[in-house]
């Protein structure tokens, strides 16, 4: 399932209120939180039934290890290649093998919904 789209709600953190206004669903990294948060909720109610692909605001190596602490098994990224480019690409895969690393670790797969419960048990993202 891939954990979500994009949304028609308008985060406080939105710096030009005149574009905040313009209809349609918002993406990228004011998108993080929200859909982070949709991402552990799921993985919490889902059991491993199925893997989990992760959408909003991936952008970088923190922001991919966030979303596969918070329940991704996959990473999916569209804004982040408009304004970084394809070479951000490269840059999470670096950033993910360093993770392996520092963990001593060969797979990522432990690290899958690791924090899924703490985002849960917080505030929802305003
Ligand atoms: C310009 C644009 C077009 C999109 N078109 C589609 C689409 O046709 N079908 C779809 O399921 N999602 C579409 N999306 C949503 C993206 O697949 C993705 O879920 C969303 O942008 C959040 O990820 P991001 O923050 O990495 O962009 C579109 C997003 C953007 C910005």
């Amino acid at each position: 399932m891939i954990v979500g789209n994009t949304t028609v709600a308008r985060p406080g953190s939105l710096r030009e209120s005149e574009k905040a206004r313009e209809q349609g669903g918002l993406s990228g990294r004011p998108l993080f939180r929200l859909s982070t948060r949709v991402l552990a909720e799921t993985f919490v109610r889902a059991e491993n039934a199925f893997p989990l692909i992760a959408a909003g605001g991936v952008d970088s190596g923190a922001t991919a290890i966030a979303k596969i602490k918070a329940g991704a098994t996959l990473l999916q990224l569209y804004t982040g290649l408009i304004y970084r480019g394809i070479d951000v690409v490269t840059e999470i895969k670096e950033d993910l093998t360093a993770a392996l690393k520092r963990g001593h670790r060969s797979s990522l797969a432990s690290m899958v919904g690791s924090d899924a419960a703490a985002i849960t048990a917080d505030s929802w993202p305003a």
